[in-house]
């Protein structure tokens, strides 16, 4: 099948690509940057074109010739929004889903996959559930098949949070930690993820929310001390308020591309929760433990 995936050069987005061109699928990455896509390896085998799902004239003929579509975009440096710049949820969640699926319809692609997270939630009053919560209404009404996926908390090669977290571990005898109140995820390995998604077009099983995360239920002091365990470090593992993180990363909003923020913090210190019965059920996953997923890569 050809599949356009939109947001393929990013963190998730290229393990699902190299899931499907792995299946044998043709995989067209859409980014704002096609000549990058050449030079990531999990890509290799991919085409590419280029597009911006704020922008629908960009858009126009990026399906032509595709049954199916993945969205899996975010914008640059999520979860800090800019709303002064345009960089927020709602713009790139909601309105960039939208405008891809107006041109699925158009293109006449009969499949749409949309990677959204837990928790997604159309009355929240976090904006990135809220966000989430819109573009899968939009999605599920769009009359075509469609598979929504949540995630919880993703990890593996390339991702931006725990690597950062490992980053600062390998450095320092102290990690910190946000927020004082336990934290309840469920890690789940990228590849898992991808899996999950090969699965669907595997079994055809659309028309189906999916929630994924890892086996456990941890609380981000585990996560860090398992990352600890498996990078063979011995670190003290110290809780930062959140408070006290918004009242510094406060000013950070001036910078023009701020490392963190207020909003940031609280996304950043969500539960991530999912219920995994039907992914279990209808796809057969069985997603690894965090200590083995991180063993495999780092
Ligand atoms: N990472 C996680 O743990 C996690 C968990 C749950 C859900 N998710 C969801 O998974 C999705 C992908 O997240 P990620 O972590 O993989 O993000 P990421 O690594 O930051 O990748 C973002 C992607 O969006 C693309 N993009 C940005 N602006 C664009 C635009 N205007 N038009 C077209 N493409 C654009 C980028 O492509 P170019 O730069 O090449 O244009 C890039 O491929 C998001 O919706 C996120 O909320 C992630």
């Amino acid at each position: 099948m050809r599949v356009l995936v939109a947001g393929g050069s990013g963190f998730v987005g290229r393990h699902i690509a190299r899931a499907l061109i792995g299946d044998g699928h043709e995989v067209v990455v859409l980014s704002r940057d096609p000549a990058r896509v050449a030079s990531v390896p999990e890509l290799a085998g991919a085409g590419a074109v280029r597009g911006d799902v704020t922008d629908p004239a960009s858009l126009r003929g990026v399906l032509d010739g595709c049954e199916a579509a993945v969205f899996a975009v975010q914008f640059p440096n999520y979860p800090v929004e800019q709303p002064r710049l345009g960089l927020t949820f709602d713009r790139y969640d909601r309105g960039g889903t939208e405008n891809l699926l107006a041109e699925a319809r158009r293109a006449g692609v009969s499949r749409f996959l949309y990677v959204s997270g837990a928790g997604a939630d159309t009355r929240s009053e976090r904006s990135w559930y809220r966000a989430k919560g819109l573009a899968e209404e939009a999605v599920r009404g769009s009359g075509l098949r469609w598979a929504i996926i949540r995630p919880s908390w993703a990890y593996g090669p390339g991702d931006k949070a725990l690597n950062r977290i490992a980053a600062i571990a390998r450095r320092s005898p102290v990690v910190p930690r946000l927020g004082l109140r336990p934290q309840r995820i469920q890690p789940v390995h990228v590849d898992d993820l991808a899996e999950a998604v090969r699965r669907i077009f595997d079994r055809d099983a659309w028309d189906r929310v999916y929630e994924v995360g890892g086996p456990e239920v941890l609380t981000m002091h585990e996560v860090v001390a398992t990352l600890c365990r498996v990078l063979g470090l011995r670190r003290l593992i110290v809780p930062v308020p959140a408070a006290l993180a918004k009242l510094a990363t406060a000013p950070l909003d001036l910078l023009p591309r701020p490392p963190m923020n207020p909003a940031g913090v609280d996304f950043a210190i969500q539960d991530g929760l999912v219920d995994d019965s039907e992914t279990r059920r209808v796809l057969g996953l069985e997603p690894v433990a965090l200590e083995e997923g991180l063993r495999r890569y780092l």
